[in-house]
C-alpha cells in the first residue's frame, strides 16, 4: 500500500480545459468561477502571483481577473504578470482586475476621490459592444470602486459610462481583451450573468458543454483508470458530498466499493435509516455500518469545552473509522485483494481555502484536506474536487440519489455534540433530535428549504428558566433556531423566516418536546457570530 502522496492531492481533476479566474484577494473570485460554472464552462481559480508561463500551461480557453480591495496606486498592490495579457488567450477583468488592464495596457487610472459603492446606475454608450448589445440603455449594477478608470488604452472602445466613471466598460475585440467597472457576477448587478455569458461564449467563443453529465462521464472515465481493480472504501457520514462521491465511484467501479457508515450516536432523526435503505436502494452500494453509539456517549461523558468535544469526536471517529477499515483489507486480503484507495467527498472551496493546488493564501484548514492523518496509507480518490456544493447536488440528482440526502443542509462531522451547549448525553441528544426534527419538518412543510442555507437547532443545556404549563411552574431548557442565508457559509445573514412559520416551530417544540420551555432566535449574522454554537 502506497502513502497519501502530494501528488494525489494536488492532481489535476478534470481534463476540461478551463477559464481561469484570477483572484486578486476579495471574496469574489470564487463567485465569480460559479457563476462562470452556470455559463456551462469550466473554471479554476489562480493567485494573482501566477505567471504568463504558468497560465500557458494551463491552456485556458479564458481568463476573468477578478475584483479586489486594494488600490492599483497602493505601494505593493497586487499585480499581474504583463506578459499575461499579451497570450492571446481572451480576458476580461471585472472591478480591480478592470483596473489593473486598464493600466498595464497605457489607459489611466484616475484617482477621483470619490467612491461609488452599491447599486449604481450604469449607462450603455453606443452599441454596447459584444458584452452589452442588445441590452437596455440604463442598467442597475453593483459597484465597489475608489479609483476610476479615466482614459480607456488606446484601440478601446468605451462600452458604457455611469455618473462618477466615464469609462465603466472597455473592449478590443481585436485583441479579445475586455473590462467592467462592476460586479456582474452579483446578483444585484441586473444584467450581470448576461455580461459574462456574453465574454465566454460570445467575444471567446467558448462553447456552453460543461455539465452534471459531462462531470460524470468524465470521473467515471478518471475513476477507472486510477483505481483498476483494486478495491476502494469510502466512509459515509450522511451528508451530501461523501454521499454523491460514493455514489460516482459506484458508477465507476461498482462493488469493488465499499461503504463504511459511523453511526456515532449524534445524528439527527431518521438520517442512518435514510442512508442504510434509501440510499443503499437507489444505488446499490454496498454497506457497512457500524454502532458505535455506546462508545462515543462514553468518551463524551462529563465533557463541555466545545474544542474537547470535537477532538475526542475526531479521534473517536478516526478510530472507529479505521477499525471497519482494516477489517476490509483483512478480508480482501483472504480473497486475494487488496484496499488501496479511499474516497473522499473533498469539494474545491476546501482545496481553495486550504491553499492547495492554486498558491492562494491558506485560509483556515480545513478538516477534509488539512486534517489527514499522515499515516493514512490510502490513495486518495476525490472525484469533487473540482465542484462547488449547488454542482455536487446537481450531480446527486443526476445519479439518481434520494432527494433527502441530495437537497440535505451543510451538517457538521461533529454532529449534534456541538449543538448542545453543555454536557452530551443520550437524553439531551434525543431531546434535541425530536427539536430540530420539528424544525426541519415545519421549514419544509412552509417551502422556506431553499431560502435557507441552513438552520442549526441548538440546545442551551447549561442554562434552565422559569416557565408555566398547564397548571405549574417548569424549570427548561432553551432551544435556540439559527436559520441563515448564505451563499458559501463563509459569510451569512440571518433569515428572516416569516412569523407565523416562527409562531408554529414554538408552540409545537415547547408542547411536544419534553423538558423545553422556551424558543429563542438568534439574530446575528456571520461575522460577528459564527453558523454553529458550539
Ligand atoms: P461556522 O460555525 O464556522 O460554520 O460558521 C461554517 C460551516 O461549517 C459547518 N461546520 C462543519 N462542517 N465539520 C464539517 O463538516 C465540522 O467540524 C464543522 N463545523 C462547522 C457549519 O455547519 C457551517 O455550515
Amino acid at each position: 500500500m502506497s502513502e497519501v502522496s502530494t501528488d494525489a492531492v494536488t492532481a489535476a481533476v478534470t481534463e476540461a480545459r478551463p477559464v481561469l479566474v484570477v483572484d486578486f484577494g476579495a471574496q469574489y473570485a470564487q463567485l465569480i468561477a460559479r457563476r462562470v460554472r452556470e455559463a456551462s464552462v469550466y473554471s479554476e481559480i489562480v493567485p494573482h502571483t501566477i505567471t504568463a508561463a504558468e497560465v500557458a500551461a494551463k491552456n485556458p480557453v479564458g481568463i476573468v481577473l477578478s475584483g479586489g480591495p486594494s488600490s492599483v496606486y497602493e505601494p505593493g498592490s497586487p499585480d499581474l504578470d504583463p506578459g499575461i495579457l499579451q497570450l492571446g488567450v481572451p480576458v476580461m477583468g471585472i472591478c480591480y482586475g478592470f483596473q489593473v488592464m486598464a493600466k498595464q495596457l497605457g489607459g489611466e487610472v484616475a484617482r477621483t476621490g470619490r467612491r461609488e459603492y452599491g447599486s449604481t446606475p450604469m449607462r450603455v454608450v453606443g452599441d454596447g459592444g459584444v458584452l452589452l448589445a442588445g441590452q437596455p440603455d440604463a442598467q442597475t449594477t453593483w459597484m465597489s470602486h475608489g479609483d476610476s478608470v479615466s482614459q480607456a488604452p488606446e484601440g478601446f472602445d468605451v462600452l458604457a459610462s455611469t455618473e462618477d466613471t466615464p469609462v465603466a466598460a472597455f473592449a478590443s475585440d481585436e485583441r479579445q481583451l475586455y473590462g467592467v467597472q462592476w460586479h456582474p457576477e452579483v446578483k444585484h448587478s441586473e444584467f450581470g450573468q448576461r455580461v459574462l455569458e456574453n465574454f465566454l461564449h460570445r467575444a471567446a467563443g467558448i462553447p456552453a458543454d460543461w455539465n452534471s453529465g459531462s462531470v460524470i462521464t468524465e470521473q467515471v472515465a478518471r475513476i477507472r483508470e486510477q483505481v483498476g481493480s483494486a478495491r476502494v472504501i469510502c466512509g459515509l457520514s450522511g451528508g451530501v458530498d461523501s454521499a454523491v462521491a460514493a455514489a460516482i465511484v459506484h458508477e465507476a467501479v461498482g462493488d469493488q466499493l465499499v461503504c463504511v457508515f459511523v453511526d456515532h450516536g449524534l445524528l439527527r432523526a431518521d438520517e442512518r435509516r435514510q442512508v442504510e435503505e434509501d440510499y443503499v436502494a437507489a444505488t446499490g452500494i454496498r454497506l457497512v455500518t457500524v454502532d458505535a453509539r455506546e462508545q462515543f456517549l462514553d468518551a463524551l461523558a462529563g465533557v463541555t469545552d466545545p474544542e474537547s468535544k470535537r477532538k475526542i469526536i475526531g479521534r473517536e471517529f478516526i478510530r472507529t473509522f479505521e477499525g471497519a477499515a482494516e477489517a476490509l483489507v483483512l478480508e480482501a486480503q483472504g480473497a486475494g485483494e487488496a484496499v488501496r484507495f479511499l474516497v473522499q467527498g473533498t469539494l474545491y472551496p476546501d482545496v481553495v481555502e486550504s491553499g492547495g493546488g492554486t498558491g492562494t493564501a491558506n485560509i483556515k484548514s480545513h478538516h477534509n484536506v488539512g486534517g489527514l492523518p499522515e499515516d493514512l496509507e490510502f490513495e486518495l480518490v476525490e472525484p469533487l474536487r473540482a465542484l462547488f456544493k449547488d454542482e455536487v447536488r446537481a450531480i446527486g440528482r443526476e445519479l439518481g440519489l434520494p432527494e433527502a440526502i441530495v437537497g440535505r443542509q451543510p451538517f457538521p462531522g461533529p454532529g449534534l455534540g456541538i449543538r448542545i451547549i453543555g454536557e452530551v448525553t443520550l437524553e439531551r441528544l434525543d431531546l434535541l433530535r425530536e427539536a430540530d426534527a420539528i424544525v426541519r419538518a415545519e421549514l419544509t412543510a412552509a417551502g422556506l428549504d431553499e431560502e435557507i442555507w441552513q438552520c442549526p437547532v441548538v440546545l442551551l443545556a447549561d442554562v434552565r428558566s422559569v416557565g408555566v404549563q398547564g397548571d405549574g411552574r417548569t424549570y427548561g431548557h432553551p432551544i435556540v433556531l439559527r436559520p441563515v442565508s448564505s451563499e458559501d457559509a463563509m459569510t451569512a445573514d440571518w433569515t428572516r423566516l416569516p412569523y407565523d412559520v416562527l409562531a408554529r416551530i414554538s408552540n409545537r417544540i415547547t408542547n411536544e418536546v419534553d423538558g423545553v420551555n422556551r424558543v429563542v432566535l438568534d439574530v446575528t449574522s456571520k461575522p460577528p457570530g459564527t453558523i454553529e454554537w458550539e
